[in-house]
């Protein structure tokens, strides 16, 4: 299969040499590098011949292709989070230390990272349990703690405050908390008593400060005063527990429940828009909309008319209607083709699903070329 040198990766197999002034600069069966990719690409390369069925099966892992931390980080900080969950149910205290080196772990990891925009297809891990959740909705924090200019101080107390937002969730008996189907009213005033108690348990640790602690309490507060428990409104629910609220909210829309199943990034993202200002402050959520790439330069997509397209440009205003160039077979591989197509302007064409996450969104060496290529 020939494919454009825009849609190499890592993993595919060459089916044929690669030739650059009648020299062999790479011989059919070579598996794919970042650094050989790179050196075609310097040298000139446009298209290369793949083994078919490599190409696919990467293409397809190329949809869930990294998190936005190591799963090293991701496997420990759930493992504290369930550790501290099973101390608390029986009646033991928060290990403040480890919680407090989860999250500066997961902070230095973040800051190793050169990402200009989160991805949020990324954040999205891929089993559902309170566990990954927690860890979700910090990480998610942080990062949009980290867009906001707050210190290390207050990252490290919002990234607590989340990692422990649910905490409070202890003293919901197993059958109600995974419960199929709606809660009855009875259930849901049991539900409704977690952020109340997840305050109580961290205010108890003198290590843990109030701002921390404020998280639990506050997180199913909403902007226009409709939430839970005291139905606080605007400013009056801490900054902490307003952006928490965001990642909780976002997170659990793209989990798989047990009584609906995930929603796409860009399905949970305009739920979050329809939200702005009743549920969210609308500050908030622009910043989130001005820090996540849901469909980054180079990725491909499918239309709703079946077709497939390479997104070109993000409109900054609805970064879940950017400008995409269709993609037409050309022999066994496919190529952009026709005009860009602002979907701001094409109400009618939507996307469907991502197939690709492309490099070309991590601003590598070479992007600016093979976006105008595109
Ligand atoms: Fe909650």
């Amino acid at each position: 299969m020939r494919i454009s040198i825009v849609y190499a990766k890592p993993g595919m197999k060459l089916a044929d040499n690669v030739y650059k002034s009648r020299k062999v600069l790479l011989r059919a069966g070579t598996v794919l590098t970042p650094a050989t990719i790179n050196a075609l690409k310097k040298r000139g390369i446009l298209e290369i011949e793949v083994e078919s069925e490599r190409d696919m099966q990467a293409l397809a892992a190329g949809s869930q292709e990294v998190d936005i931390i190591s799963e090293e980080i991701r496997l420990k900080a759930e493992q504290t989070i369930k550790d501290i969950w099973e101390e608390v149910r029986n009646g033991g205290r928060i290990h403040i230390a480890r919680v407090r080196s989860t999250v500066e772990t997961i902070l230095e990891d973040l800051s190793k990272r050169n990402y200009t925009f989160l991805k949020l297809a990324d954040i999205r891990a891929l089993d559902n349990y309170t566990f990954t959740h927690s860890v979700n909705v910090c990480v998610l924090a942080l990062n949009l703690g980290i867009a906001s200019g707050y210190t290390e101080a207050e990252l490290l107390e919002l990234g607590t405050g989340a990692l422990l937002h649910d905490l409070g969730k202890v003293i919901i008996p197993g059958d109600v908390l995974n419960k199929p189907g709606p809660l009855n009213e009875k259930e849901i005033e049991i539900v409704r008593k977690h952020p109340a108690h997840g305050f109580h348990l961290l205010s108890q640790e003198p290590e843990i400060g109030i701002n921390a602690a404020l998280i639990p309490y506050e997180h199913h507060e909403r902007y226009q005063g409709d939430g839970y428990p005291r139905g606080l409104r605007g400013d009056a629910i801490h900054k902490f527990a307003q952006l928490v609220a965001i990642a909780d909210v976002y997170d659990s829309l793209t989990s798989d429940r047990s009584y609906r199943s995930k929603l796409k990034p860009y399905e949970a993202v305009e739920i979050l828009i329809a939200m702005s200002g009743q549920g969210f402050n609308p500050k908030l959520v622009n910043l989130l909309l001005d820090n996540v790439e849901i469909y980054p330069v180079g990725c491909i997509v499918e239309l709703n008319d079946g077709s497939l397209a390479v997104v070109t440009s993000v409109n900054k205003m609805l970064p879940i209607r950017p400008k995409v160039r269709k993609l037409v077979r050309h022999g066994e591989s496919y190529v952009p083709s026709g005009d860009e197509m602002d979907l701001m302007e094409n109400p009618t064409v939507f996307i469907t699903r991502v197939i690709s996450l492309n490099w070309m969104s991590r601003g590598g060496a070479g992007s600016q070329r093979e976006d105008k290529a595109l």
